[in-house]
């Protein structure tokens, strides 16, 4: 299907309800009700809405982004994050377990010139340096084009910049004119460094990326530099579980509902808003489900290594037996619900596939019971629900973005993501929404849904990643 008209199909989608009720979303991203939140739906979805604590919600994004910080897989901070994840539902009265898986390897260094530590992205194709690292003068070689390297950067630092020909052709000429490294520098203003790929292509020396500011700093300087690389071996990284037994029934006999959210960010960023937000939100809904009886048994997932491909959820998958996939009924995903982005006023369901499954079905059931008219159903992958997905259960992404265009926040994986973007009505809106879906859909038992005669064929996550499912503007 052609971009523009998944984006126009979505749009399409967008849940309309009956005046009275409804909020209305203002230009400043705030939803006005005619009720206070918490006042409409059923009294089961009262439970919900009214017993919400956003200030517990800011709680937890508070220690993860400003006691904790950056969380990237396989750290000691996506470690501690575990804990805390785990003393919190301890004291919910949970049984919790956590769940350790290996990760690959990763290259980590740094850019030091003078007194000051560049932000860098490391190219994966890189050379590692050793810990003394590679020591020269920066020498500027223009684009990296054929005659642009001076003689001086024989044993020294190729400082090049982007555009016109592709990352290897530069990286591939400097090692020819002798450098012992290469820096990268982008054409174009940007929060973040670009990230050089070579392709399949292996360089012999460190190779880094840099801002257009920085490497215009550099070049002013004419400074020396150090760039160390190496690589971090024998990581893992885990995911940490809670679960909600069934009401009087043998547990596996019951259909399974899965709450997830990712808790690892990307290097640099704090992750405000990826994923501390949803993180909050599900250990809010875990605190507030614990005393209320279900049919369905509720899993509460915090996911590790979602940044580096997915990881802590194909793990936790793959290790559900054939009886307990059989049993999964479905997957509500959260990440990056709690925006303050002004644009970011709707609240998107991802779904692989973008098919009105029972995720959707039951969002938007709570949606029509609460007045909230800011979902819009949308076919895109990119998050922990794609882990379900493949194994044939029902599963959405519930995701903050402009309506439309479907765009994201500017900060999205920058050190900009922080506690200061994070909007506490949103999360409020988002956080009784998704409640009231999942508890309305746990609470009663769906006869006939579950079971693995019902089940799509597996797939092979051939959406993941695929940008033709995306609308242009969305990334
Ligand atoms: N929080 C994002 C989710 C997301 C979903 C972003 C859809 C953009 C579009 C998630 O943490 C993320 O960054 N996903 C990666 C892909 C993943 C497989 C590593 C991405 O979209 O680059
Ligand atoms: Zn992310």
């Amino acid at each position: 299907m052609k971009k523009g008209l998944v984006a126009f199909l979505a749009s399409l989608m967008v849940l309309t309800v009956p005046m009275g009720l409804s909020g209305s979303s203002l230009g400043s991203g705030q939803t006005v009700y005619a009720e206070a939140p918490g006042e409409s739906g059923s009294a089961f979805d009262k439970r919900i809405t009214q017993r919400f604590d956003t200030d517990l919600v800011m709680d937890h994004i508070y220690y993860l982004t400003e006691e904790i910080g950056p969380r990237v897989a396989g750290t000691e901070e996506e470690k501690e994050t575990a804990a805390y994840i785990q003393d919190q539902l301890e004291e919910y009265g949970y049984d919790v377990s956590t769940q350790e898986f290996d990760i690959a390897n990763r290259l980590s260094g740094t850019l030091i010139s003078g007194e000051d530590e560049f932000a860098i992205r490391i190219s994966p194709g890189s050379a590692s340096t050793g810990e003394e690292g590679v020591l020269g003068e920066i020498v500027y070689s223009g684009l990296g084009l054929e005659g642009d390297f001076p003689a001086e950067v024989d044993g020294n630092i190729a400082l090049i910049q982007r555009g016109e020909i592709p990352f290897w052709d530069k990286v591939n000429r400097a090692q020819e004119a002798g450098a012992a490294g290469v820096i990268i520098f982008d054409n174009a203003e940007a929060l973040v460094p670009p990230t050089p790929s070579l392709g399949a292509n292996q360089a012999d020396v460190p190779v880094v990326g840099i801002t257009k500011a920085d490497g215009e700093r550099l070049l002013e300087e004419n400074m020396t530099a150090v760039i160390t690389i190496s690589e971090v071996t024998d990581q893992v990284s885990q995911n940490v579980i809670a679960v909600k037994e069934p009401k009087g029934k043998k547990s596996d006999d019951a259909e399974i509902v899965y709450a997830t959210a990712h808790y690892d960010s990307v290097p640099y960023s704090p992750g405000a808003s990826d994923n501390a937000s949803g993180t909050g939100v599900v250990l809010e809904l875990a605190r507030i489900m614990a005393p209320y009886p279900t049919e369905k048994e509720i899993r509460f997932v915090f996911v590790g290594a979602e940044e580096i491909g997915l990881v802590g959820s194909r793990y936790y998958v793959s290790q559900l037996s054939e009886g307990e996939i059989a049993r999964s009924a479905a997957n509500f995903n959260l990440d990056m619900v709690g925006t303050n982005w002004e644009p970011a006023t709707s609240l998107y369901v991802n779904v692989v596939d973008g098919a009105p499954n029972q995720v959707w079905q039951s969002a938007s059931g709570a949606a029509e019971r609460l007045g909230n008219d800011s979902l819009i159903l949308f076919e895109r992958g990119a998050s922990d629900h794609v882990a379900f997905y493949e194994a044939g259960i029902d599963a959405a992404n519930f995701i903050r973005r402009e309506p439309g265009t479907a765009a994201l926040e500017p900060w999205y994986h920058t050190p900009f993501d922080t506690i200061d973007k994070i909007s506490e009505s949103r999360l409020q809106e988002g956080g009784q929404l998704i409640g009231a879906a999942i508890y309305d859909f746990a609470r009663k038992e769906h006869p006939g849904k579950g079971k693995s005669e019902n089940r799509r064929a597996t797939v092979s996550g051939a959406y993941l990643l695929n940008e033709d499912q995306t609308a242009p503007e969305a990334r």
